[in-house]
């Protein structure tokens, strides 16, 4: 038995998708434990582009367990689109299993998300406006309504009744909406219920059964570490755990069930949506331009143009020291193939002051510079190269070099969308 844990080490959209269907290929079950339908995880098979949400990036493979644990939160009709996009391509998702304590997502968080990005205008998130944020509010308000709720129809009926009246009166009171009618919502969410009733279930107890049977387990976590609500740069944040200790309060194991946990970093940095970014280029004929045309640097959900920067690998160390990190998995380093110059942050400075620590406070954040170093680029493709000895040396002075300032040993090379893109230094199942 092993089970891995694979994290975002920066703002999200890593490749972790990527990853662990890659890792899948040995593993029995894939397990989401944070985030919802604001995730897009992109897993390439065979040349057929497979865009997933809320599916685990296990579901390519019709011999795997797929969890959807009480820390996700699940819009019906988004994993049901899912569910049915996935037939049409002839893949059967009847191996999912979603938790019974996990929270629905309704149209009146999805409207409350655009309601409150408006009103922040100048100060807004940037949010998937997936309503995320809004049910995970009500989770920790505890007036949500769970899956176990809506597999009730009495339950859901009366519990939608109370939450309706609330929300409708914020949606009209406070932002002069128009309110949600109350039949229409419950018409709904009956219908989805029937449809997903086959694939509830107590996933700790699925989680159980699958550590006794000594299966193989991988986490795929959502989002990542810099979007944590409490570690990252708040509140430019998603309002869950991704980092790795959710990855248990979010499917329902002990910690020791944990053997390595892997962060997956992307060979530069995006951030998609608003707050802090470090080494973010902001030229629009320079190398920022060039890594967003080159790795099309655009939104799976959104579509937004991500914010491009070089390698922030201070940050990396501060993942690493909160995820536990044992093994990065690099993606896309083939997306600097053609940079004659690389840089990357090794530290930050305010002044001539070295931090040791990522500041808290975004004020002192909005004075840190970074300190770069300096690389020649490798100006060849890499993207058929699949064994580590073979790619040039400039490549494995940069990848050492991270490995170097976050700490962690290298794990896994990428270096193209495909599953046999992938390099391997240490196999972990
Ligand atoms: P995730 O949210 O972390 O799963 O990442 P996304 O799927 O949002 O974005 C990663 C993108 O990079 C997807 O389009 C992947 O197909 C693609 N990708 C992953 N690894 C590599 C790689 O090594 N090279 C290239 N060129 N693309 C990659
Ligand atoms: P994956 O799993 C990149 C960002 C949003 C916004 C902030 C809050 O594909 O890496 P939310 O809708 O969660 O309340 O938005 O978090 N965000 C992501 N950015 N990748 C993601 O997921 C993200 N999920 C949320 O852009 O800045
Ligand atoms: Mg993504």
């Amino acid at each position: 038995m092993s089970s891995v844990v694979v994290l975002g080490a920066q703002w999200g959209d890593e490749g972790k998708g990527k990853i662990v269907d890659y890792l899948a290929q040995k593993a029995d079950a894939v397990v989401r434990y944070s985030g919802g339908s604001n995730a897009g995880h992109t897993v390439v098979v065979n040349n057929i582009n497979y865009k997933l949400r809320l599916l685990p990036s296990g579901v390519l493979f019709n011999d795997k367990t797929n969890v959807l644990g009480n820390g996700v939160v699940i819009n019906p009709g988004v994993v049901l689109a899912e569910i049915a996009g996935m037939k049409e391509k002839g893949i059967d998702c009847s191996n999912l299993v979603i938790s019974d304590r996990a929270h629905v997502v309704l149209p009146y968080h999805q409207r409350l998300d655009e309601l409150q990005e408006e009103a922040l205008g100048n100060h807004k998130i940037g949010t998937t406006k997936g309503g995320i944020g809004p049910c995970y509010m009500d989770k920790v308000a505890r007036v949500g309504i769970r899956i176990c709720d809506l597999m009730e129809p009495e339950t859901f009926a009366d519990k939608l009744k109370v939450n309706l009246e609330a929300k409708n009166a914020i949606i009209t009171k406070i932002y002069g909406a128009e309110p949600f009618d109350y039949d229409t919502v419950l018409k709904e969410y009956l219908a989805y219920a029937e449809e997903l009733r086959p694939y509830v279930a107590d996933t700790g107890v699925v989680m159980d059964e699958l550590f006794s049977a000594g299966k193989n387990v991988l986490f795929e976590g959502a989002q990542a570490t810099f979007l944590d609500i409490d570690h990252g740069t708040y509140p430019y944040v998603t309002s869950s755990n991704p980092t790795a200790g959710n990855a248990c309060t979010g499917s329902g194991v002990g910690p020791r069930f944990i053997d390595h946990v892997v962060g997956v970093v992307k060979a530069y940095t995006t951030r998609v949506g608003e707050g802090p970014f470090i080494t973010e280029l902001l030229d629009t004929d320079g190398p920022g331009n060039q890594i967003r045309e080159t790795g099309h640097e655009y939104g799976t959900v959104t579509g937004r143009p991500r914010r491009c920067g070089w390698l922030d690998a201070f940050m990396l160390r501060y993942s690493a020291r909160l995820n536990s990190l044992d093994y990065l998995a690099i993606t896309r380093l083939d997306i600097l193939d053609q940079m004659p110059k690389i840089k990357m942050c090794v530290g930050y400075k305010i002044g001539d002051e070295v931090l040791k620590r990522i500041p808290a406070s975004l004020n002192v954040l909005a004075k840190v510079e970074p300190i770069f170093e300096e690389f020649d680029g490798w100006m060849t493709d890499i993207s058929g190269i699949r064994n580590y000895d073979e790619l040039p040396e400039n490549a494995k002075k940069y990848l050492a070099k991270i490995s170097d300032v976050s700490g962690v040993e290298l794990g896994i090379i990428s270096v193209g969308p495909n599953r046999e893109q992938t390099i391997v230094l240490k196999e972990l199942l």
